[in-house]
């Protein structure tokens, strides 16, 4: 497992993942996020890498915290934890009664729901009535639940799912993402009337002034 938040703690990158979540609980303190999409523009930005440091960061400060790969097209979480893609979010989908597949990921708290089989329509499959009960069992299961989707621009997945949960945070990579981009997926998700939570830039150049401050 190669996520830097579980092999380097103290590292200013995972101290960086430790302030998005205290940023994120700040978003809304009478009404605190429970569930949130995680997406970006475009392919290949960072937010599968994103998604799973954050959770790990939330599962620390002690919070249960579930993951949810609904990256049906791409799913990918799975192997950054080690673990299996099947049996997951599919498989309850089309499934009339069963036990959510929750898979333990060796940190404290977090558990991963992998994507499950693959389905010929995921943003049908995301669309679906029966997504909002699987999304309330998690929450009953959790203090916060985290999906995964994929890029907003490609197809209509992450706005889909989006508008079913309390908050979207959208992942745009210093010197990759195109500004008009970003805007685009801006507007695709305003559209679907999704709140967007927030935006994280990764890959930016470090600042030398302040590394090694505290
Ligand atoms: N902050 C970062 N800085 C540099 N490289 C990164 C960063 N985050 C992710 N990467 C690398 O970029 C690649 C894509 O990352 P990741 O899988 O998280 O992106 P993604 O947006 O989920 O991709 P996909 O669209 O395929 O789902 C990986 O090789 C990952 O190691
Ligand atoms: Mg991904």
């Amino acid at each position: 497992m190669d996520l830097i938040t579980i092999s380097d703690p103290r590292s200013p990158v995972s101290e960086a993942y430790r302030t998005l979540r205290t940023n994120l609980s700040f978003y809304s303190l009478d009404n605190p996020l429970r569930s949130l999409v995680v997406t970006s523009p475009a392919p290949n930005e960072g937010k599968s890498t994103t998604i799973a440091n954050l959770a790990v960061t939330i599962a620390q400060s002690g919070r249960r915290t579930i993951l949810v790969d609904c990256d049906l097209r791409r799913p990918s979480l799975h192997e950054l934890f080690g673990l299996k893609a099947e049996p997951g979010f599919t498989d309850l989908v089309l499934a009339d009664e069963m036990a959510l597949p929750l898979q333990p990921t060796g940190v404290d708290n977090l558990w991963l729901l992998a994507s499950g089989a693959k389905p010929p329509n995921p943003a049908d499959l995301l669309g679906a009535k029966k997504v909002d009960q699987i999304i309330a069992r998690l929450q009953e299961e959790a203090d916060m639940v985290l999906f995964d989707a994929p890029p907003v621009m490609a197809v209509t997945d992450a706005a889909v799912l989006g508008a079913k949960v309390d908050g979207v945070l959208l992942v745009i990579q210093a010197g990759k993402t195109k500004r008009d981009h970003a805007e685009r997926a801006k507007e695709t998700l305003e559209k679907a009337k999704v709140r967007i939570v927030g935006v994280t830039l990764t890959n930016a150049p470090k600042d030398k002034a302040m590394s090694g401050y505290y």
